[in-house]
């Protein structure tokens, strides 16, 4: 759907108001409020929908040598983690682990680590976070080119509470998870998931 001049996009719900005026500096007081309280139904209802909409927008994407794609890889990581019958929030953060892995290469850990920071435990944040890191292990063919530091990087960590369980994530859940011969469980299968985890804010 393509905008033209002088419309305006459609509100969620029919009974909110539009805030009008075209430059934020003129906001009143008032104008904030009445936003930040559409603002929280908006999110509650929308937040886990275009989450999944971001990561359904790789669904056909083709690969640069990998034997299946990186939507069909995070599903796969899913499908292994809640087959292994991990809890619901491991299974959506695996299912999420590499949504940036494409659009923000470098950092995609993080991206993924702030998309659902505020809905996952800081087990699984700082998992996401340092995954990348952990990976280098299993690139040892690198080592030439890039020298041991960078493989073994993730040793800075080792007595970090948090390093045996994201080094059991990249071994089990992310390394062979590019198999083409392993039947993934549909994207429908974790939506429900997924809006159960993005609607219950992280405890710890
Ligand atoms: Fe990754
Ligand atoms: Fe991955």
């Amino acid at each position: 759907m393509h905008r033209k001049t002088g419309e305006t996009n459609p509100l969620l719900r029919p009974e909110w108001l539009y805030i009008n005026p075209h430059n934020m500096n003129e906001y009143t007081p008032e104008d904030w409020a009445l936003m930040n309280q559409q603002r929280e139904i908006y999110l509650a209802e929308e937040r886990a929908k275009q989450a999944l909409e971001l990561l359904l927008a790789s669904r056909n994407a083709p690969t640069f040598g990998y034997l299946i794609n990186n939507y069909e890889h995070c599903l796969q990581t899913a499908t292994m983690l809640y087959n292994d019958d991990h809890d619901e929030e491991t299974v959506v953060t695996g299912l999420f682990h590499d949504i940036g892995f494409i659009v923000c290469p470098e950092n995609h850990g993080r991206f993924a680590a702030n998309l659902l920071g505020p809905f996952i435990s800081n087990k699984n944040s700082w998992m996401l976070e340092h995954h990348e890191i952990f990976q280098r292990i299993h690139m040892q063919g690198l080592e030439k080119i890039k020298g041991s530091d960078f493989v073994n990087a993730r040793e800075q960590w080792r007595d970090h509470k948090y390093f045996d369980w994201t080094a059991e994530f990249i071994d089990h859940y992310d390394i062979a998870a590019i198999n083409p011969d392993v039947e993934n469980l549909p994207i429908e299968f974790f939506e429900p998931m997924v809006h159960r985890v993005f609607s219950t804010p992280s405890s710890c």
